[in-house]
């Protein structure tokens, strides 16, 4: 039976061993799949050790999406772009990193959420893993413009040197949010939600037409979501379809065939999303 888990820390809340388990079934493919707790420091050893066993592949969860780039052979180019790894694939003795967060998020929002992104002002807050897996894919789908925002300013410059598409690109301060008006996109990808909190925003972001996303879901969704909800946000989604997705992106890379995720998404829903987006 091929063997396969996901590195985080924490990771004991983790879904994606019940993800996965389910598009197993589904497919009839026999597989074991575990939750590994690993911390930076002790990440390459627990990856090598899991690679002795029989590993074949990993998802890689917070905060190790940098390091596995870093650790990757070779990586695919959508990683590349992203400077995260969120899956690994063995091959040939060493691994193959690839990023299936940004395609995941993609299809959710235009799948599942039917919503059409080409054309859309978006901002993106936050500068981490979780923003720069996905930026890409953003642009990729045809937004108009992507304008920065991080605590950390310098961290939103970089992010938008490595996007290298100063067209639609821009990089801002947290404080200057006012000046910029409405947007249609407003992603949420920092990690303060995990603690209860988020950034402080103006509610000039938010308009009538605006979609407020969250990467995170259940209780870490809540702040940000109940906050664009309460400012007039058009509509709230958070980042259970999108773990659904990139999930299934992963299993495709690992099996050669891509699951379908209605079943496990709405499975996954009823216990977990985020009460602000139950309606
Ligand atoms: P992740 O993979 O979740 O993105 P990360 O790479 O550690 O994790 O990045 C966390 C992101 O959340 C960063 O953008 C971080 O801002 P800094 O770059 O300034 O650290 C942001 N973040 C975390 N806690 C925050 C808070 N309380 N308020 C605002 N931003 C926060």
């Amino acid at each position: 039976m091929s063997k396969f888990a996901v590195f985080g820390h924490p990771v004991s809340h983790s879904l994606s061993p019940r993800i996965h388990a389910a598009f197993g079934r589904q497919l009839g493919i026999a597989l074991q799949y575990e939750a590994i707790d690993a911390t930076p420091e002790g990440f390459f050893e627990a990856l090598e050790a899991f690679a002795a066993s029989g590993g074949a592949g990993a998802n890689v969860t917070l905060p190790l999406k940098e390091s596995a780039f870093a650790l990757s052979a070779t990586t695919t180019q959508r990683a590349r772009r992203a400077g995260a790894v969120n899956t690994l694939a063995r091959l040939e003795g060493q691994w193959l990193g690839d990023n299936t967060d940004g395609a995941g998020l993609v299809r959710d929002l235009t799948g599942r959420h039917q919503l059409d992104l080409r054309g859309r002002r978006t901002l993106l807050i936050g500068a981490g893993g979780a923003a720069r897996g996905i930026a890409p894919s953003l642009l990729d789908a045809g937004i108009a413009s992507l304008f920065l925002v991080n605590r950390t300013p310098q961290r939103a410059d970089a992010l938008a040197d490595a996007l290298a598409d100063p067209q639609r690109v821009h990089a801002r301060h947290l404080g200057d949010l006012r000046e910029l008006g409405e947007f249609d996109l407003v992603v949420h990808a920092t990690s303060a939600g995990r603690g209860g909190g988020m950034p402080q925003l103006p509610r000039s972001l938010l308009g009538m037409r605006s979609v407020a996303v969250d990467l995170s879901y259940g209780e870490a969704a809540i702040p940000f979501l109940a906050w664009a909800r309460a400012h007039g946000a058009h509509r709230v989604i958070d980042g259970l379809g999108m773990l659904v997705e990139q999930a299934a992106e992963s299993f495709a890379l690992w099996h050669g065939v891509r699951p379908h995720t209605d079943e496990i998404y709405a499975e996954l829903h009823a216990r977990h999303a985020a009460l602000v987006t139950a309606d």
